[in-house]
């Protein structure tokens, strides 16, 4: 273990839209920068093409930018972070060939990781008031692209005890919020209209899905019918019940959520509970979960905001804790769109 040494690690993320790089020393962050990418909005949905232009656009800017706030040389670093997978092909090729190159100008590691693993692991970021899971632990990771139930028995033993077996948690937010007219991504929107509202005012029916695993696909169509039905009697309806609607969304979403955490303390035993990935920005999810501490016992674990949505903190911090174990790539490491949370 190199545990006493002065550690710093560039993380790299270009998973999906955006382009983040950070620098982590010995587990705190220095700087997190994230360039958003604007040109999906007018598509409704990332357009993986455009992603990857825009991230070859971006990197070398965001990078220098994480290097100049962090207020150290490139020539400091002992190791390069990258996302290796998964996500889309062509963004992560953007970070990963950049990672590569670095590492060999530099002369230092190369570590690859898994950016399902670095969202659990953004809970080990150090922070002021934050306290760090204990193991074992579940966490709910919740992103436009996964839905998850996850078993952590240490930094890199990562067990998926349910997922979803159609769309994630973040597309039914988001395809939603499209159906309302809402631009995308319309997760925060739903959040914010939906705070204004009554969570009662609608009913939608909730999927009725084998043990830990989620499904959202019937619930989005069903609330394409519902709204289809409505505009037909009023065109006016999405308008006049925004708020109402948003929150009865929101509130169908978040039961059929803490329906199945529920049910994976029931069978785990275990109470230790966190969440991780872009829709754990959410303000109901943050506010029932925090609220089940006094209600069911649980000690949760709520990320800071910035580091729910993708961002290389959390890959930082994951390449930090592969350093202290010497867990380096080879340079001939390649990206891979499909990686499990399990594997390493
Ligand atoms: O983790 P993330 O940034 O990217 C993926 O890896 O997918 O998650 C993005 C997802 C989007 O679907 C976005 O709408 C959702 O997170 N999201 C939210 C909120 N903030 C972001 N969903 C609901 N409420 C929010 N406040
Ligand atoms: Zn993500």
């Amino acid at each position: 273990m190199n545990k006493n040494k002065s550690i710093y690690i560039l993380g790299i993320e270009s998973s999906c839209d955006d382009t983040s790089a950070a620098v982590i020393y010995n587990g705190k962050i220095l700087s997190n920068v994230i360039a958003n990418q604007e040109v999906h909005a007018k598509y409704g949905g990332v357009v993986p093409e455009l992603a990857s232009r825009a991230h070859q656009q971006n990197i070398v800017p965001v990078i220098q930018q994480a290097i100049q706030k962090a207020n150290i040389d490139k020539k400091d670093l002992n190791a390069i972070a990258f996302t290796r997978g998964p996500g889309l092909m062509g963004s992560l090729l953007v970070g990963t060939s950049f990672a590569k190159s670095l590492s060999l100008a530099l002369n230092i590691p190369l570590i690859a990781v898994n950016h399902m693993q670095g969202h659990v692991l953004a809970h080990f970021i150090e922070e002021e008031n934050q306290p760090k899971p204990t193991f074992p632990f579940l966490c709910l990771t919740i992103s436009g692209g996964h839905t998850q139930i996850v078993k952590i028995s240490d930094y890199f033993t990562m067990e998926v005890l349910g997922e979803t077996l159609d769309d994630a948690v973040g597309e039914a937010f988001d395809k939603s919020a499209k159906i309302l007219g809402l631009p995308y991504p319309g997760g925060p929107l739903i959040d914010k209209h939906a705070q204004l509202g009554n969570p009662n005012a609608f009913t939608f029916t909730k999927p009725k899905v084998d043990e830990l695993n989620f499904s959202f696909s019937g619930l989005k169509t069903g609330i394409l019918y519902f709204i289809q039905k409505k505009v037909k009697e009023n065109p006016d309806f999405i308008k006049e019940n925004l708020n109402d609607i948003c929150a009865s969304i929101q509130k169908t979403i978040v039961e059929i959520l803490f329906d199945k955490l529920k049910l994976a303390v029931q069978k785990t035993g275990i109470t230790q509970i966190a969440i991780a990935g872009g829709v754990s920005a959410n303000s109901e999810i943050r506010k029932e979960l925090k609220a089940s501490e006094k209600k069911l016992g649980w000690t949760t674990y709520i990320p800071k905001f910035e580091y729910t949505t993708d961002n290389a903190g959390m890959i930082a911090i994951a390449g930090y804790l592969k350093y202290l174990k010497n867990n380096f790539s080879e340079t001939n490491i390649t990206a891979t769109s499909r990686l499990k949370v399990s594997d390493n």
